[in-house]
């Protein structure tokens, strides 16, 4: 029987690169993985992100913003384009090529760091003294590793919708939802977050009529309702999404398209057909075929797998992170926690400040923001001073032809040190690191007014923002 010192469950961002750190410091380590290629018939390593999460809808987002712009943008450039065609299936095939070579890319990084890749459902098994059995089943040819520290990455799957199956022909979740090859006259969207947001733009830039429908009656309540408003307003009034808030969604029946029978937040009872439905309405953690009692692994009332700020469980050497643990379902949040408990079990302290973790949605404008928002401050009875500065004036976004959006500096009365950073605007999923930095390195609205930043870049609008923290803005 093989034995590790640690082996990984699930080689999404969080385990694959847990178990990239745990090789690196000298630990003996394997990760299972159940997860397949989308043709079904080969083991696809990276999880949600990189099959059917972060990476496809990425490549997808790119692919529409082009035709949009084409269609759109390119005339004040003094570019005429002829006949413009859209083909779904070409789009959708770059995105495969895209994530065929990210998933090849970590079963490299195992072989590099000698990792051992063991394909199959994980589940736990029982104790052999201090070390956890753990079965691997690959369609039914099973075998048994032990460990002595197990890191559970199991990630997480979409939330069911009581009223209708998920068929991935008409009613889609985000597998279904990545890989349409034709583009449905009508999409509807249930859940106006992240997924809606993202995928309906995708769909709606290359031809879709999208409505979404959200059950709550304030449109992104996580997002600083500020930069949440702009974002109504550009995806509702110059991007033309339905988006109807404060929604309940009554019947739902699938046959030729799919019909959807709600009540808006007036009372008003509607129905619609759609070609297609897209059902987004979150993730739930996912342990099944952990076969956790074997052990006594305990989770919460959610269904999450319980862990302390150190994602240590209630077991001694076993661990969890990422989507099946509490905390924001995030790429990075469990990539950064896999490192954290690699290097735990190699004995170092490593701290993540989960306040201090950047959110991006990639809609165009995009949306990023780290730390508290004002309604988050209001709440807390923090005194807050603020500076805005919008991109109309920026040079460089008027050059990209991309002037809209506004960036806030949220600052304490007391001490200057910055409280939070929100944005919508352009590429601001890259500026909104340097936010980051500033949070973990404690920064104050003057050290980012005092800083400098190439010009022309958009960049500019963050220190603008952070000048008029100080009431010092020199272009507003
Ligand atoms: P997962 O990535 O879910 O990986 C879990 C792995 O464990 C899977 O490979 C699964 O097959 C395997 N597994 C599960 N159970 C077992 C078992 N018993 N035995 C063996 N293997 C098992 N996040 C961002 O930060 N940025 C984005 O832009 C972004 N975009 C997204 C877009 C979409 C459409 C979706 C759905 C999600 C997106 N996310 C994004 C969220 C991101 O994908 C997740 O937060 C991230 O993948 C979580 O990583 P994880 O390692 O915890 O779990
Ligand atoms: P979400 O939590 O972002 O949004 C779900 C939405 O559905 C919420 O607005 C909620 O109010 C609504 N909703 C819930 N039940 C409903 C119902 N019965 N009827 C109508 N609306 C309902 O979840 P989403 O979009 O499914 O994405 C899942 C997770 O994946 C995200 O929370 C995020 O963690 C991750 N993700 C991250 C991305 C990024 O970082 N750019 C991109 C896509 C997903």
């Amino acid at each position: 029987m093989s034995q590790y010192d640690v082996i990984v469950i699930g080689a999404g961002p969080g385990g694959y690169v847990a178990a990239i750190r745990a090789a690196q410091l000298g630990f003996k380590t394997a990760c299972i993985d159940a997860g397949v290629n989308k043709a079904g018939d080969a083991p696809a390593l990276g999880g949600t992100c990189l099959n059917v999460g972060c990476i496809p809808s990425k490549a997808l987002l790119q692919s529409s913003e082009h035709f949009h712009a084409v269609q759109h943008d390119f005339a004040e450039h003094g570019i005429t384009v002829g006949d413009i065609k859209f083909d779904a299936a070409k789009m959708i095939e770059r995105k495969d090529g895209i994530v065929n070579k990210l998933t090849g890319g970590v079963k490299f990084l195992f072989q590099k760091n000698k990792i051992d890749s063991l394909f199959g459902l994980g589940s736990f098994k029982g104790k052999n003294g201090d070390l956890y059995q753990i079965e691997v089943d690959n369609k039914g040819e099973k075998t048994v590793v032990e460990a002595k520290h197990v890191i559970v990455a199991t990630g997480s799957v979409p939330r069911p919708l009581p009223q209708i199956a998920i068929d991935n022909v008409n009613v889609l979740d985000n597998e279904g939802a990545l890989n349409l090859t034709e583009v449905p006259a009508k999409l509807g969207v249930i859940g106006s977050g992240v997924i809606g947001l993202e995928m309906g733009s995708v769909w709606k830039r290359v031809g879709s009529e999208v409505t979404i429908l959200e059950a709550a009656p304030t449109f992104l309540a996580a997002a600083d309702q500020q930069i949440a408003k702009e974002a109504f307003k550009f995806f509702t009034k110059e991007q033309g999404l339905e988006i109807e808030l404060g929604v309940k969604i009554g019947e739902i029946k699938a046959g030729q398209g799919v019909t959807v029978q709600y009540e808006t937040a007036k009372g008003e009872a509607k129905t619609e057909t759609f070609d297609k439905l897209i059902v987004a309405i979150g993730r739930i953690p996912n342990t099944n075929g952990l076969n956790v009692e074997a052990v006594g692994l305990e989770k919460d009332e959610r269904g999450f797998i319980k862990v302390d700020g150190d994602c240590k469980t209630n077991l001694p050497n076993v661990w969890a992170i990422g989507d099946v643990v509490r905390g924001p379902m995030l790429a990075h949040k469990a990539s950064d926690e896999g490192v954290a408990v690699a290097e735990r079990i190699a004995g170092q302290k490593p701290h993540i400040d989960f306040n201090n973790v950047p959110f991006v949605i990639y809609t165009d404008p995009e949306i990023a923001w780290v730390g508290k928002t004002e309604e988050q401050l209001k709440a807390e009875g923090v005194e807050y001073k603020k500076g805005t500065s919008g991109f109309g004036a920026n040079g460089r976004a008027l050059a990209m032809g991309k002037a809209k959006g506004t960036i806030k500096v949220l600052a304490c009365v007391k001490t200057d040190r910055i409280l939070g950073v929100h944005m919508i605007g352009p590429v601001v999923s890259e500026l909104v690191s340097e936010g980051v930095t500033s949070l973990e390195f404690s920064a104050s609205s003057e050290d980012i007014a005092r800083i400098i930043h190439a010009h022309p870049t958009l960049s500019e609008v963050l220190h603008e923002a952070a000048l008029a923290a100080d009431k010092r803005a020199l272009h507003g």
